[in-house]
């Protein structure tokens, strides 16, 4: 049965897996924009690599996080939060669990439909999704590249409701997501 009790602020996984994620997306766009600017090449084959292993990395702990949040309810809301600030941060936070699959997802796909193969830091090989096939390749390239601007435009409305919170608001919001923090007043 999930836990039903509201803590005050997010645990030690939650925190965990929100920042080592939040980090392993930072590092996706730099490895895909990094490799964009190359040419075709040994250089850029070894970072889109990197990328893809990462980006294989942010599917299982997608699926760690999502099975943690089922069973350890977040903690509520401030109590002065709008109802339309409430339906945003909502929706920004389910988009986002969307997105955490959606952009592994197409990523695999496109690879599997280009017919390259998709290992993890060289130790094993994903089994591929599709069979060859050009045009299903095109269609998720375009997918996973329109899916990428999606997560960062909600990834700086997210950066920006954050700071809001902390610094405008003055609430416990960003800090009951921080480690190493506590507290101070019930928000
Ligand atoms: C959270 C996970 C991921 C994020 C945030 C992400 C993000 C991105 C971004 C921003 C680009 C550049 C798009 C552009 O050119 O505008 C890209 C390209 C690419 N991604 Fe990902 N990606 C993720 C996961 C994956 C995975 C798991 C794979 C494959 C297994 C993958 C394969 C690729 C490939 C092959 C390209 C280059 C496409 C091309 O231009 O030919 N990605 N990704
Ligand atoms: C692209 C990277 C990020 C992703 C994918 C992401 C995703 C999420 C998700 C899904 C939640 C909801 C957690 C839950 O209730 O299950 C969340 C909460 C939160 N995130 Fe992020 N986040 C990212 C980056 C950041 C950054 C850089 C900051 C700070 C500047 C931040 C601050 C917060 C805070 C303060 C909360 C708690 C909100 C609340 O208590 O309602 N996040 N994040």
């Amino acid at each position: 049965m999930p836990n039903q009790s509201v803590p005050d602020r997010y645990g030690v996984v939650a925190q965990g897996l929100h920042w080592l994620i939040a980090g392993l997306i930072v590092a996706q766009f730099t490895l895909a924009w990094m490799a964009d600017d190359l040419p075709l090449g040994m250089q850029k084959l070894a970072m889109l690599a990197r990328h893809k292993s990462f980006g294989m990395t942010v599917l299982m702990l997608a699926i760690l996080r999502l099975l943690w949040r089922v069973f350890h309810r977040a903690p509520n809301f401030p109590a002065g939060m709008s109802p339309i600030e409430r339906v945003l941060a909502r929706a920004t936070h389910i988009v986002f669990y969307v997105l955490l699959f959606a952009m592994p997802l197409t990523g695999w796909m496109m690879s599997s439909a280009k017919n390259y193969s998709v290992s993890w830091f060289g130790r094993f090989t994903w089994p591929d999704l599709l069979a060859p096939n050009e045009r299903a390749f095109e269609v998720l390239k375009t997918t996973h590249q329109t899916l990428s601007w999606l997560l960062l435009t909600i990834a700086i409305l997210h950066i920006l409701a954050a700071m809001k919170h902390h610094f405008w608001n003055k609430d416990d919001v960003l800090r009951r997501m921080l480690p190493f923090t506590k507290s101070e007043k019930r928000s």
